[in-house]
């Protein structure tokens, strides 16, 4: 052994460590083009993570993927209609090829508030395909490319909706329960893994104008729990970093999780029902 060797053997070993090469990862958000997927976007964009932005076509999701690189963020952009199985499928295919994907924010979604007579096929099926279909197969399509990450993330955005069945609501409350029971399965899944599955219940978020008028017509139902989708966004992003399963923002959701437990069906279902029918004046 060499002089300098037997001296400097800490020097020795540096040299000769090969550099790790570590893969760029990316965080996939849906509905990224506003409301809660935009604030959550921002959200990671303040921490340097890299973002694949998916939301339906012409609605400004390539300006923001411009302003986020003016951020020294690496944004791609998908523009696609999440209801349409085939579309889901090239989305994923597209993923799956070229990005390793870190952490999923399964949040596109849909609501609304219609009688089931009155509704068409098209709003109970937009909202099946959004809100369960579209999250379930994305999930399992790039599930495979999550696990080979050391640790992953997923986070699925539910409602506070999913806590009671509500009339005139119907299908949209429905959705949202199945998120939570899709998010506490896959999670007890996963248990072993790097990947982690948490999912949050936002209560009411004035995100566009639609959705603010029919909280305003909720009156006092609709202010409790009003948070606004960056305060939930932050909560969101930070607990799922957290690895916490259940994601509640704001003490007035604490509030109503607890009353909504508390209650029984035969009392809170017409109590909802009742607040919501405000929000159809003027609907058939
Ligand atoms: N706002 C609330 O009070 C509230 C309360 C509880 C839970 N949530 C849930 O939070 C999530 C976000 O809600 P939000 O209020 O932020 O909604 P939003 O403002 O209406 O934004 C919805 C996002 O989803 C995208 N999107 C809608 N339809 C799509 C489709 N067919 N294919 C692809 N993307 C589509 C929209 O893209 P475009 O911009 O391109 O249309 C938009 O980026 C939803 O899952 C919602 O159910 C909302």
């Amino acid at each position: 052994m060499s002089f300098a060797r037997f001296c400097f053997p800490l020097r020795e070993m540096k040299q000769k460590k090969e550099p790790i090469a570590i893969p760029k990862t990316y965080a996939l958000v849906t509905g990224a083009s506003q409301g809660l997927g935009k604030a959550m976007v921002l959200e990671l964009a303040m921490r340097k993570i890299n973002l694949l932005l998916v939301a339906l076509p012409g609605e400004g999701v390539e300006e923001l993927a411009a302003q986020l690189a003016g951020l020294g963020v690496e944004a791609h952009f998908y523009e696609t209609d999440l209801s349409q199985r085939e579309n889901v499928l090239k989305l994923t295919d597209w993923v799956n090829q070229n990005f390793n994907v870190g952490i999923l924010i399964n949040n596109a979604g849909r609501g609304g508030t219609r009688s089931m007579l009155a509704a068409d096929a098209e709003y109970v099926d937009g909202i099946v395909q959004l809100n369960i279909a579209a999250p379930a197969l994305i999930t399992h399509q790039l599930l495979p490319n999550l696990l080979r990450q050391k640790n992953a993330y997923i986070l699925n955005v539910s409602s506070m909706a999913a806590f009671s069945p509500i009339g005139f609501k119907t299908v949209y409350p429905a959705s949202k329960r199945f998120i939570r029971h899709f998010s506490l399965g896959l999670r007890q899944e996963l248990k072993g893994t790097g990947v982690s599955v948490s999912v949050v219940y936002p209560g009411p978020m004035k995100t566009n104008a639609d959705v603010a008028s029919r909280i305003e017509k909720q009156q006092w139902m609709g202010r409790i729990g009003l948070v606004s989708p960056e305060a939930v966004a932050e909560v969101a992003v930070r607990q799922m970093f957290r690895r916490k399963t259940c994601i509640l923002a704001g003490w007035g959701n604490y509030l109503n999780w607890l009353l909504l437990a508390m209650l029984p069906n035969r009392f809170k279902i017409p109590l909802l029902t009742k607040a919501v029918r405000k929000e159809m004046d003027g609907l058939p």
